[in-house]
């Protein structure tokens, strides 16, 4: 089957991998891709966004399927757009985005399925004295959530009563814009975090990846200002069979339920963001998406055809199709542009990437300049992800991976995955 993949990041660079790999694939299209996605298919100069745009290279390359890489065309509707269209779309109805698209549908949605979240009220201009009133009935650190997609943006933890009523203020004033026209506030919750994915086909059928853990902030020690996310590891020790069998109890049923019994149709991945606290998985978010970076650490441990995974999802029959886990644990390495997450250069010339053997190199922010040559053009530039044996010997590729690699600023933690380590 002929597929178009919408994105151009280094998620999207590891599903091309991975998709590429399945017999049943035909052409890969990738719009629009960046300067690595080539190796797996044909980059095509179309916004994510541009439905019709889309609608047309689909009719005048009779593609298959089409898998969304990213959130914003999901929330934007794409999978409404092409409902009645002879292509398949592996993703969630533009209602089955809204759990990405409002913190405030998707905390709805989980009081109303029992599903463990932290507690929450939400808030507009309208309310905001009674938003002063239960900030105070809360303990520090205060959270605050825009409501609506915010980059990544939108969260806000803040120790200080005084300065969380201050931002309260300055988010119902449009400090995201409308994404904060609502406000969620919610009580922190302290513990480790996880990301689990579960692809489900919309009619009760699901099969859930490997977990993985993500490490987000720039600076070692997961200190400084929050990123896209520069490294990932899988499995993750503590999501345990124990803690996977709450999980799948807790959150997983009742969120394939709580769809079906809403009548939201939901043909693709759904991101879990976990918390476990002491030992009690609870939701932090949800997003309708794969994560980046963890998609370049998981891909690497699904031996498993996706394409007939994603197909069969997207057909709305999962079936007893397998999704088969390697035993070993992969990890991968963001290597990033210096200034990032603030302003960076970009059109630095990349080098080395040939003589990369032990890892797969995903780009992420790459292009392919006029003369030919590899350069940057992006804040996360290439994830160097490996398989090995144990936490340890993984990373000790990607790294002697990264070594390889050179650019102008380069800039990656050697500190991902210690936390796991024994
Ligand atoms: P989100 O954009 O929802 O992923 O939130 C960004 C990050 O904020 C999460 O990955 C968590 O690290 C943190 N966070 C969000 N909500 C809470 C909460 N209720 N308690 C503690 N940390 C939180
Ligand atoms: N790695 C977190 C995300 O993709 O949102």
């Amino acid at each position: 089957m002929d597929i178009l993949l919408l994105g151009s990041g280094g998620r999207e660079s590891a599903l091309a991998w991975k998709m590429s790999q399945s017999p049943l694939l035909g052409k890969l299209y990738i719009a629009p891709g960046n300067g690595g996605t080539g190796a797996y298919g044909t980059n095509v100069a179309i916004s994510p966004l541009d439905f019709d745009a889309l609608r047309k290279f689909v009719d005048d390359n009779a593609i298959d399927m089409i898998v969304v890489g990213n959130e914003d065309p999901l929330v934007a509707g794409i999978y409404d757009y092409f409902e009645n269209h002879p292509v398949l779309v592996a993703g969630p109805s533009k209602a089955g985005a809204q759990l990405e698209g409002s913190k405030d549908m998707a905390k709805r949605f989980m009081v109303d399925h029992g599903i463990p979240t932290a507690r929450y009220r939400s808030f507009t201009a309208e309310t905001i004295d009674e938003g002063y009133r239960f900030l105070e009935s809360l303990k520090p650190p205060y959270v605050l959530k825009a409501d609506g997609l915010a980059a990544g943006k939108g969260v806000l933890i803040i120790d200080d009563i005084d300065e969380a009523k201050k931002s309260l203020a300055e988010m119902l004033g449009g400090m995201f814009g409308k994404s904060s026209a609502t406000v969620v506030i919610e009580e922190f919750l302290s513990g480790i975090e996880c990301s689990v994915f579960v692809l489900t086909d919309g009619n009760g059928g699901y099969r859930v990846l490997p977990v993985a853990k993500d490490y987000k902030r720039i600076g070692e020690g997961d200190t400084g200002l929050n990123t896209g996310g520069m490294g990932a590891v899988s499995p993750v020790p503590f999501a345990d069979a124990e803690f996977m069998g709450k999980v799948e109890q807790r959150i997983i049923l009742p969120t394939i339920n709580g769809l079906l019994k809403e009548g939201i149709t939901y043909r693709g991945f759904i991101f879990l963001g976990l918390i476990n606290v002491a030992g009690e998985p609870m939701v932090i978010e949800y997003n309708v998406r794969m994560g980046d970076p963890e998609t370049e650490a998981v891909m690497l441990r699904i031996d498993s055809d996706l394409v007939e995974l994603m197909k069969a999802a997207a057909e709305g029959n999962l079936g007893d199709l397998p999704l088969d886990e390697s035993p070993k644990t992969a990890v991968t390495v963001m290597m990033v542009s210096g200034g990032y997450p603030g302003s960076y250069p970009k059109g630095k010339i990349i080098t080395g990437t040939d003589s990369v053997t032990d890892s797969i190199l995903f780009h992420a922010g790459t292009a392919i300049d006029p003369q030919g040559q590899l350069v940057t053009s992006g804040g996360r530039v290439i994830a160097a992800s490996s398989l090995g044996d144990s936490i340890p010997d993984a990373l000790a590729r990607s790294y002697a991976s990264i070594d390889k690699v050179n650019f102008d600023g380069k800039y990656f933690r050697r500190d991902i995955g210690r936390d796991l380590m024994a």
